[in-house]
């Protein structure tokens, strides 16, 4: 079995202007806007890209007081960054602080709407995250970041990290590492911890935080993936960086999030995730995959196309999707995988029938309860949830453990709704 990999997950420190939003927020995908360039769109027209766009949420690593202005009243929520050159004087001084605050969020909020300060970036390098259960902080880190930790608690701010599959598969190039780094079928990995089948590297990845965080007694920190992504290309001696790569990870990373499956330690919901990057950074130093992260290119077209555009899905009116689909009134059902196992479908019941559908035929006593497996209780609530959220792939993606079918699954008086519309 493969090992999990190790050194690909970044942290950082983060404050939040706005402690309810985590609680409250429907949007978990943001993008990072990085300004190591000389070519980008000026702040204004990058307003109105963001605008065509279902991105909601920006991530600047500084504070540009032009970009945080164009960005008034847009409704896109900005995170901003204190570099790691303050942090000294940020820490030891609470008057720099309060003038930092003063200059680069007073200003403009709330027109500007600042939810999130990040302090630093990369500014620790997790080790070892093999498997995602025994993830652990460096231990001569761990009194530091107690302290740290106890801070964010109290203010209800979240545990920022960066975890890069692409560095993961760099350090393992084999094919299967690809599928798994990429959310392509593949056998997953078994975290020999607790026996979870992980089948992305990606919810491994952010699982490996979450226990490490539960190590040191902060497991209801939340955590936002501050940045993650692929580059489309990079140097001939580079393993991974091309267009289909790239599409396949930020493509399948959109839809992960969107299925609102989780990972296995945190299911049921979404990480926040900002993907990098908006625009490639053309002065940024190291192999060429550096400079080739952009979703899109400095004319405002698309790299590759993810699914980020308006018009081209509605996330926030789930009944009533857009997707052009070859034949939208085609009758189709969402089922399990041939394979999934049962530990793998109860999140699923669970997760559905948490979702406010009427799960009562599989229920004792319901049409749908024989045969009384999970795998045919599972098929039940996972068609009926993606009936019911708006017949969108995403809506039948579940980790991954889900497929869609033209065969109607009913049997005796057990219905399956998805017959044509
Ligand atoms: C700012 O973002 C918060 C958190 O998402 C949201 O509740 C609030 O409505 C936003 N404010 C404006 C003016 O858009």
């Amino acid at each position: 079995m493969a090992t999990f990999s190790q050194a690909s997950v970044f942290l950082c420190l983060s404050l939040t202007v706005n402690s309810f939003y985590y609680a409250e927020s429907q949007s978990f995908i943001g993008v990072n806007y990085g300004q190591v360039a000389n070519n980008l769109p000026s702040p204004e027209t990058t307003a109105k890209l963001l605008k065509s766009t279902t991105i909601e949420k920006i991530r600047l690593y500084g504070a540009d007081p032009n970009i945080i202005k164009a960005l008034a009243n847009t409704g896109i929520r900005i995170v901003i960054g204190a570099a790691n050159g303050d942090i000294p004087n940020l820490a030891s001084d609470p008057n720099s602080a309060i003038q930092w605050v003063n200059s680069n969020v007073v200003p403009f909020y709330p027109a500007s709407n600042i939810t999130l300060i990040t302090i630093g970036n990369e500014v620790m390098t997790s080790n070892d995250q093999d498997p995602p259960s025994s993830g652990l902080f460096n231990p001569g880190l761990q009194d530091n970041l107690r302290g740290l930790l106890a801070f964010q608690r109290d203010n209800k701010s979240p545990f920022a990290i960066n975890p890069y599959p692409f560095f993961a598969y760099q350090s393992d190039p084999r094919p299967e590492t690809l599928a798994f780094c990429l959310f392509k079928p593949s056998s997953g990995r078994v975290d020999s911890g607790n026996g979870i089948v992980y089948l992305n590297m990606f919810d491994a990845q952010v699982d490996a935080v979450h226990s490490a965080l539960n190590a040191i007694g902060f497991k209801d920190i939340e955590i936002v993936v501050a940045e993650t992504g692929w580059p489309y290309s990079g140097d001939a001696n580079e393993v991974g960086p091309s267009i289909e790569n790239a599409k396949a990870y930020s493509g399948n990373l959109i839809a992960h999030l969107r299925s609102l499956v989780g990972t296995p330690l945190m299911p049921g919901k979404s990480v926040d995730t900002y993907i990098f990057a908006l625009y490639d950074e053309n002065l940024k130093p190291g192999p060429a995959s550096e400079r080739a992260f952009g979703l899109f290119k400095t004319d405002l077209t698309v790299t590759y196309d993810v699914g980020l555009a308006k018009t081209s899905q509605t996330p926030s009116t789930p009944t009533t999707p857009v997707t052009p689909s070859p034949n939208p009134t085609a009758a189709a059902w969402c089922i399990p995988k041939f394979g999934v196992s049962d530990a793998q479908l109860q999140p699923n019941i669970d997760y559905a029938c948490g979702h406010g559908i009427d799960c009562s035929p599989i229920q004792a006593g319901g049409a749908c309860f024989e045969p009384n497996t999970v795998a045919s209780h599972a098929a039940y609530a996972m068609n009926l949830y993606y009936q019911t959220f708006g017949k969108n792939p995403w809506n039948c993606d579940f980790s991954q453990t889900a497929v869609i079918t033209s065969t109607n699954p009913s049997y005796n008086a057990c219905i399956y709704p998805g017959g044509s519309t």
